[in-house]
């Protein structure tokens, strides 16, 4: 129901994230990466301000199709969508801008359900940019952001009626298998009997097409990896010079995933006050700063249905690149 004109529904940004126990994780957790026999630092380091604003250049480059075909399959299915699920509430999980969520929130107000929207990521500076311009947009619409890690922070969702749950971009590739149980055991506990999940993930396709949408001619994917030591650099007092390391992408054909690599040109020894560690990297040495897994449609069907989220529904693009699935809780209506 819209509120009567003149006044407009709340919007409110719930900070679930504490800083200090948050920076303390991110420490701990950078520190036992860069001391492993094969180092990795944590992802959620790339996604300071700048970081965000390199993501956003990274989503419009010609060798990234994942976020157009993810943006062709929603524009051509989100009245399909908004009919099944009837939502009142959209949840969207590392929403960053929002972007293309937009087709949803279309489709669901054209529905007339439409609500409440809970945009949630563990970035505060582009989640209150993205509940500003979500308002503005959709002012009978209450925006009840979380600022959290979708590890951590799911439940409970602050949701009005049936809830839309959508984890777009494949950035379920982002995570281990391990991770992903784990992760999506967490959301199965968080969705009522009439609550929804949409999942976007890019399929296995050519090696080289996978390769060039991480490593573009323009080198934006390159700083943006490489922005994550400016940020290893101001929050943990570390020492990287950014321009003795390079970017690199390789497809892992035995995991099927994409890693993203930061390489020494030179041998460089970097210490990180903050944490109080010091390293060495030499040649043939590397830090592993994110995966991106690919998937067949069956896997991810199994995936879901492994964690008692039964798929409905699921489309890809007209070259059959990316995949949306829409799926159920076990045991509710539908199934
Ligand atoms: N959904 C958007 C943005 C994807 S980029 C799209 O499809 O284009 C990934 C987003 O997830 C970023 O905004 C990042 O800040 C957020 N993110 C990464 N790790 C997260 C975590 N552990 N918890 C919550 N948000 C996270
Ligand atoms: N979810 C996005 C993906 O896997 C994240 C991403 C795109 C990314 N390009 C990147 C992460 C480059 C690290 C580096 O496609």
């Amino acid at each position: 129901m819209r509120p009567p004109s003149g006044t407009s529904p709340a919007s409110v940004v719930e900070v679930r994230l504490d800083q200090d126990s948050w920076q303390e994780h991110l420490a701990e957790a950078t520190a036992a990466g860069l001391a492993a026999t094969q180092p990795w630092i944590p992802p959620v380091w790339f996604y300071d301000e700048a970081g965000s604003v390199l993501f956003d250049r990274i989503t419009e480059l010609p060798e990234y199709y994942l976020t157009r075909a993810e943006r062709a399959i929603l524009a051509a299915r989100s009245d399909e969508i908004a009919h099944l699920t009837s939502a009142t509430t959209l949840a969207e999980l590392g929403s960053g801008t929002s972007e293309k969520t937009r087709l949803l929130l279309d489709a669901l107000d054209r529905c007339g359900t439409l609500r409440r929207v809970v945009p949630f990521d563990v970035s505060e500076a582009v989640l209150r940019q993205s509940v500003g311009s979500i308002s503005e947009q959709y002012p009978h619409v209450s925006v009840n952001a979380v600022v959290g890690d979708f590890h951590e922070h799911l439940a409970p969702l602050p949701t009005d009626g049936p809830c839309l749950l959508a984890f777009l971009g494949s950035t379920i590739g982002n995570l281990t298998p391990s991770e992903r149980q784990g992760f999506l055991g967490n959301v199965i506990e968080v969705l009522g009997p009439d609550d929804w999940f949409l999942l976007g993930t890019d399929l296995l396709k050519d090696r080289d097409r996978l390769t060039a949408a991480y490593d573009d001619a323009r080198g934006v994917t390159a700083a943006f990896n490489l922005n994550a030591l400016r940020v290893l650099n101001r929050e943990l007092s570390a020492d990287f010079d950014p321009t003795e390391w390079r970017h690199r992408a390789v497809f892992d054909e035995e995991h099927g995933r994409i890693e993203m690599h930061l390489v020494p040109n030179v041998d460089v020894n970097v210490r990180l006050r903050a944490i109080d560690l010091s390293r060495t990297f030499t040649a043939g040495e590397w830090i592993r700063t994110e995966i991106s897994t690919k998937f067949s449609a069956d896997a991810v069907a199994d995936e879901l249905a492994d964690a008692g989220l039964d798929p409905v529904a699921a489309w890809t693009d007209d070259n059959g690149d990316f995949l949306l699935t829409l799926a159920q809780p076990r045991g509710t209506s539908a199934n």
